[in-house]
């Protein structure tokens, strides 16, 4: 959430900042602003609303400098406004500071600053961290003092950039505990929220870690730990190419990365499945020995990764016979959970920076738990902070709505219980061959239902002005149908709930009337004659069906009003053919009202705050 980006170098800072900042919209985009060095002085440009406002406003004013800091906001403390947007100031405007997460003890710092006479402008939390640097320097500190002290005073989890009109060349960072990355070129330094600002111009990348900071310029890097002591700088070779963050001919990131879903699974399965049919977890690190101990399992995870997780709890149930439970991670770290020592934690999560589970994670080590994390971004603070993590391979997701993380996440969960399997000797021969030759025939079978995403993108015309809209599914499918709500609501904001198919007489068939659409997963399997018992009484009470079938169908489609036909698959691998066409509706429908699928009101990519 927020994204900012700083540099220094020789290039013109304005055009560099406003490239990351485009790279970094989709973390927040409530208002947009900059902050540079121009001959010695400090400029700033901020505007309220999305990047676009910002460069009109630097095409009427703008910045000349090598040396500056920027910022994308979703708001946390105040309204989205021109006021509130960053970089923030202190009153004489020497210093310029953008900053991600929460300061969470702002309004007692806010206070106490105010009573000793600083006036602030913005209701933002940030704007006391401008206001106590320029109150420590003012009493004769150095830079690095008044960080220092900065670092005791301020609570919560962050990360900062800065640049100050006394030390014209150099831009400073500071995280605990919000990711920030620098880049090196040549004879530049870069600074950003993510890795997708600094594809395009970095050769080499260093993760700050928590509790770590510094400065850079042109010339040089240089970090200290919250102490003061030196630190080494990292350095790794930025491995990420431009294609991974380009749209590639897609108008939006989302249907692009619904398309790359085939293959990402050839990827996986290439990675995953040895040619022997044994499993491949190599990087995982954590030993058959410890997994062999383990008695219960507890996924937690949020949004989209926790119905990936509530599928993953069937797999591990089935395969490996161990009490397997899901949590949501905002839940799980503030219950107090029973948990012993020989239950494994899973954290699953696509950025692998998401506050709630990493404090989820936190809670369990502190409960002496194993952490086994399957992330999308392997160098998160998530992947850092568990004992073992699986990398989902997803390639980087950009979308807010989270669409190919989702089934990779899903395809791993799924190896992973087999190979767990093997450990525990509970799953037969004859299934595990049966499994991996149909996980093989997965991507040809993921582009013939993409093949037919037109027939999608015709019925999205018919739910324009649809109000509500209700998913079933039963079993495997119940969390696709928790995840087809999930995608609806959230890119074009229609209300829609998902439900199990069992539960939905027991109250929530009250909502059906001919208005309400009704999205049925009935593929042929054990339970296919409970869902065509949901279908009847739907249409009972007026609703319209759209139903989610395998090809073929006979029955479910003569009762439907639309129908989708997947590629018949073993019941275990439906969830994954089920959800693309509940993407592609969700996709097509935010299209059809016109809602920007990549940019989702209130939403923003990455929930860096609790
Ligand atoms: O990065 P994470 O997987 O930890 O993110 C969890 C949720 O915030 C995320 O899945 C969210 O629900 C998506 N917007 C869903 O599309």
């Amino acid at each position: 959430m927020c994204g900012i980006v700083g540099y220094a170098g020789n290039k013109s800072v304005e055009s560099v900042l406003m490239v990351g900042l485009a790279c970094l919209e989709y973390r927040g985009y409530d208002s947009a602003g900059i902050a540079v060095i121009d001959h010695d002085e400090l400029e700033i440009r901020k505007e309220k609303g999305k990047i676009k406002a910002l460069e009109a406003l630097l095409r009427e004013k703008p910045v000349r400098g090598n040396v500056g800091v920027g910022h994308t906001r979703w708001a946390t403390h105040g309204e989205p406004s021109q006021i509130n947007a960053h970089p923030h100031t202190n009153e004489k405007q020497t210093i310029a500071i953008v900053h991600n997460g929460i300061i969470e003890n702002y309004m007692q710092l806010k206070m106490k600053l105010q009573s000793l006479g600083y006036i602030f402008l913005s209701n933002t939390d940030t704007e006391v961290i401008s206001h106590l640097l320029s109150m420590e320097l003012s009493a004769k500190k150095t830079v690095k003092e008044a960080f220092l002290s900065l670092f005791k005073t301020i609570q919560g989890k962050w990360a900062i950039a800065a640049v100050f009109e006394r030390e014209p060349d150099k831009v400073y960072f500071a995280q605990d505990g919000a990711p920030l990355l620098i880049g090196k070129g040549k004879r530049e330094y870069f600074l950003a929220s993510d890795l997708s600002a600094l594809v395009r111009n970095s050769t080499e990348v260093c993760y700050i870690k928590p509790k770590q900071w510094g400065y850079f310029s042109k010339e040089e890097l240089v970090l200290f730990d919250f102490d003061g002591n030196d630190v080494v700088p990292e350095m790794k070779k930025q491995e990420a190419k431009w294609e991974d963050v380009d749209k590639g001919g897609f108008p939006h990131y989302m249907i692009k990365e619904i398309y790359e879903q085939a293959g990402i699974f050839r990827k996986i399965i290439d990675r995953r499945i040895k040619e022997n049919g044994e499993l491949d977890f190599s990087e995982m690190g954590l030993s058959k020995e410890i997994l062999s101990k383990v008695n219960r399992i507890v996924i937690q995870a949020a949004g989209t990764s926790l119905h990936s997780g509530m599928i993953g709890k069937h797999y591990l149930e089935q395969f490996t016979k161990i009490q397997t439970d899901t949590e949501m991670s905002s839940e799980f770290r503030y219950r107090n959970p029973v948990v012993e020592g020989d239950t494994l934690i899973i954290a699953i999560s696509q950025s692998g920076e998401t506050a709630d589970t990493l404090a989820s994670i936190h809670e369990a080590k502190a409960k002496f738990l194993k952490v086994l994390s399957m992330v999308n971004n392997v160098n998160s603070t998530i992947a850092r902070e568990s004992d073992a993590f699986i990398d989902t391979c997803a390639g980087m997701e950009i979308g807010v709505a989270s669409t190919k993380a989702f089934t990779a996440q899903v395809l791993h969960l799924l190896l992973f219980a087999m190979y767990f399997s093997t450990i525990k000797w509970m799953m037969s021969d004859e299934l595990r061959k049966e499994l991996i030759d149909e996980i093989k025939q997965l991507p040809t079978k993921i582009e013939y239902i993409l093949n037919k995403a037109p027939e999608i993108e015709k019925w999205a015309q018919d739910f324009i002005n649809t109000k509500d809209f209700v998913f079933l599914g039963r079993t495997y499918n119940h969390p696709i149908a928790l995840e087809g709500a999930l995608k609806l609501k959230e890119i074009s904001y229609i209300h829609a709930s998902g439900y199990a198919g069992g539960e939905f007489k027991h109250g929530p068939i009250a909502l059906i009337t001919s208005e309400v659409p009704v999205v049925c997963i009935a593929n042929k399997s054990e339970i296919y004659p409970k869902m065509i018992s949901n279908i009847q009484e739907i249409k009972a009470r007026s609703g319209k069906i759209i139903s989610i079938v395998t090809e073929g169908d006979v029955e479910a489609k003569s009762l439907s009003d639309y129908c989708f036909e997947v590629p018949a698959c073993h019941e275990f691998l439906s969830p994954i053919l089920n959800v693309i066409p509940l993407q592609l509706l969700s996709y097509y429908v935010a299209i059809a009202r016109g809602c920007t699928p990549d940019q989702p009101r209130n939403l923003a990519k990455s929930v860096t705050v609790e």
